[in-house]
């Protein structure tokens, strides 16, 4: 398949960062950068208190905003947590699910990855959902293995239909916030990877519709040569994502 038929999509993580003031203006900055830029989807995956600022800053504008989570029941005695419906009704569109920060931090399982992916799609949102090694697995050589199951088990139970909307990000957790960046060889490797065990899931003409992303230290000096892969359609971006220059810089790249 023609790459270009692929969409491709470059959205920013901002973690736990901006306030709902910061959020307005950075929103509006990115907006203003990246106007006209319709070679890619350009999202915004802020913080949930930020999701009212950030909708309205992007009301008529390309961007896109995105939440970070999202529990997988709809509602009930879930304290801290935010449900789909919630998302959605607030302007939503995009839900990261399974970052490793969330694995890492917060006991995110592949079981609970799939739960709130399933819970994300069937209330119609599009999931840019996480997964990748970390660097013990890396060295020992099980990066494969590790990166098929996580693919298999987030994904398990998702049908024909809801598959459509998720987005996979490869993100190897030892490139995540460290400087360090997978080359585009090894991120193009693995987002290959990715779609074959897509491909044995679903088929061929999802795999090869599905728009994998890479993230880990993506910046505007790396992303052309990362996003000119053949299996790599877009980044999760974190630290770059912060600054609207920078991440601006990105989406031209995509272009
Ligand atoms: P950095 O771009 O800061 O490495 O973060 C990547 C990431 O975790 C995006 O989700």
């Amino acid at each position: 398949m023609d790459k270009k038929l692929r969409k491709v999509i470059i959205a920013g993580n901002w973690k736990m960062n901006m306030t709902p003031c910061e959020a307005e203006e950075a929103v509006k900055k990115t907006a203003a950068l990246t106007e006209g830029k319709d070679g890619c989807e350009v999202v915004l995956c802020v913080p949930f208190i930020d999701i009212p600022a950030a909708v309205n800053a992007a009301k008529g504008t390309n961007v896109k905003i995105g939440a970070q989570n999202v529990h997988f029941e709809e509602k009930g005695a879930f304290t801290g947590e935010v449900s789909a419906k919630m998302l959605v009704e607030s302007g939503i569109e995009y839900v990261i699910v399974g970052h490793s920060e969330r694995r890492q931090y917060f006991g995110e399982t592949d079981e609970t990855v799939n739960k709130r992916t399933k819970a994300a799609l069937n209330a119609g949102l599009k999931v840019i959902m996480c997964l990748g090694e970390v660097l013990e697995e890396r060295q020992a050589g099980i990066t494969s293995e590790i990166v098929s199951m996580q693919t298999k088990l987030d994904l398990a139970g998702i049908s024909d239909e809801l598959i459509k909307n998720v987005i996979i990000a490869y993100e190897p957790v030892w490139a995540i916030g460290t400087g360090l960046t997978a080359t585009p060889d090894q991120a193009e490797e693995v987002c290959c990877l990715i779609r074959k065990v897509v491909e044995g899931l679903y088929g061929k003409e999802t795999a090869d519709g599905m728009t994998i992303q890479y993230g880990g230290s993506m910046n505007d000096k790396n992303a052309a040569d990362l996003l000119g892969k053949y299996n790599v359609d877009g980044g999760l971006i974190g630290g770059a994502s912060l600054v609207p220059e920078k991440f601006a810089s990105i989406v031209e790249a995509a272009q």
